[in-house]
């Protein structure tokens, strides 16, 4: 892979909020699914947790709990995903920044997201509210939900970005020390 590649691919994603009715193949969904379990995580202790929900009552319901936005309309498949604190524990050393537990989760989403573009699948990040969508996934209290991942073909004539997808100049974000 080259880094024409790689530029080529996180160009083509971007968020895609309507979905069609065609269902996500099962092996389209276990690609995605791998490339997340291959993603980086704070001292490899992995402590994501793939929520992957296909009713579509139990989708409506935590589509509810979204803070921008419901995908519920079309067949996507709605991943929660969850990080689990408890995995810390997976480690003799001490994990300084219990965020970067979550961090982890947030490496597996793009993983996935990516993953997902270069099959063509639709991807949107979904916020979700901490409290009521914990609840309906019956987590325990070291769970911590972290972001709804909305998956699937996207709907006919909506293939372009839903939204703005430019981004600012490299200059005006990075700064360098020499
Ligand atoms: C942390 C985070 C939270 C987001 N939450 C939502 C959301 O709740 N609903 C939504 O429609 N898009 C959400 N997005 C998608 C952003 O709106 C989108 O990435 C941004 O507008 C840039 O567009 P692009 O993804 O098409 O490049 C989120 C993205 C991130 C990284």
């Amino acid at each position: 892979m080259t880094y024409a590649d790689l530029i080529a691919l996180l160009t083509k994603r971007r968020s895609v909020r309507y979905f069609g009715t065609k269902a996500l193949e099962k092996e389209t969904l276990e690609k995605i699914l791998a490339a997340g379990r291959l993603s980086p995580s704070i001292e490899n202790i992995q402590p994501w947790h793939f929520h992957v929900i296909r009713n579509p009552q139990l989708k409506a319901q935590l589509m509810e709990t979204s803070c921008y936005g419901n995908f519920v309309v079309g067949s996507g498949v709605f991943i929660v995903v969850s990080c689990d604190r408890a995995t810390g524990s997976k480690t003799q050393n001490t994990i300084w920044n219990p965020c970067e537990m979550e961090y982890s989760c947030t490496a597996a989403i793009l993983s996935m997201m990516l993953a997902a573009s270069t099959m063509d699948i639709g991807s949107c990040w979904v916020s979700l509210h901490h409290g009521p969508a914990h609840e309906i996934l019956k987590l325990k209290e070291n769970q911590m939900i972290v972001a709804g991942l909305m998956l699937g073909h996207m709907k006919l004539g909506e293939e372009e970005a839903s939204r703005e997808h430019q981004r600012g100049p490299l200059e005006g974000m990075m700064t360098m020390y020499e």
